[in-house]
């Protein structure tokens, strides 16, 4: 798994001549926290991430760190969210933090919205969880790799998707926004 993530931060290293920056909004205690090209972000106070905000608004900051104070539009992002509502209930739980409705509604969607429209063609997401979804094709993404990590031992059985996507066009919401514009 690390291997797949190594990959994807040297290829994306050499592609913006060492300038990039990834994004890791659900961070926990990860690798990327000691990598100076990386913005960090967890919900629970409890790891030293630079944002420790829920995620909807974490991409907002990010958004507008980008629009309003130059920041580096991301090249990578690292989507590891709880995978279902259930675990996602549990890490509430276990901060003492109530769970909001639209949450158990729309889970990442908008967070989602917003940083990819940030993203420029050619910037990538890795994404896991027990489906391939990821970014999708109606923010602009495409798959360019999808690994499948069987979890024999572990009592729910699911098998672990780990879903490379790369930005291959603005999203179809972008367009929508300039022609209403017009
Ligand atoms: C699957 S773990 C991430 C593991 C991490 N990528 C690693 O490699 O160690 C999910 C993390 O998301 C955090 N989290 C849960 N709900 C969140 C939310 N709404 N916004 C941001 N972080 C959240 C949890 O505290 C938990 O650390």
């Amino acid at each position: 798994m690390r291997k797949i993530l190594n990959n994807q931060i040297s290829h994306m290293m050499t592609k913006s001549a060492g300038k990039m920056l990834g994004i890791d909004g659900f961070a926990r205690e990860s690798f990327v926290h000691t990598n100076p090209h990386f913005i960090t972000n967890d919900l629970n106070e409890e790891f030293d991430c630079h944002y420790n905000l829920e995620w909807k608004d974490f991409c907002r900051t990010i958004k507008f760190r980008v629009e309003h104070y130059g920041l580096r539009s991301p090249d990578l992002v690292f989507f590891d969210p709880p995978y279902s509502l259930r675990q996602l209930k549990d890490h509430y739980d276990g901060i003492g933090k109530d769970l909001k409705l639209w949450q158990t509604h729309n889970m990442w969607g908008e967070g989602k919205d917003m940083l990819a429209s940030t993203m420029q063609v050619g910037s990538r997401v890795v994404s896991f969880g027990w489906t391939s979804s990821g970014f999708g094709k109606k923010r602009g993404f495409e798959k360019v790799e999808l690994h499948v990590f069987e979890q024999v031992a572990r009592e729910d059985r699911y098998s672990l998707l780990v879903t490379v996507e790369e930005k291959v066009q603005h999203s179809l919401d972008d367009y929508t926004v300039d022609i209403e514009s017009e």
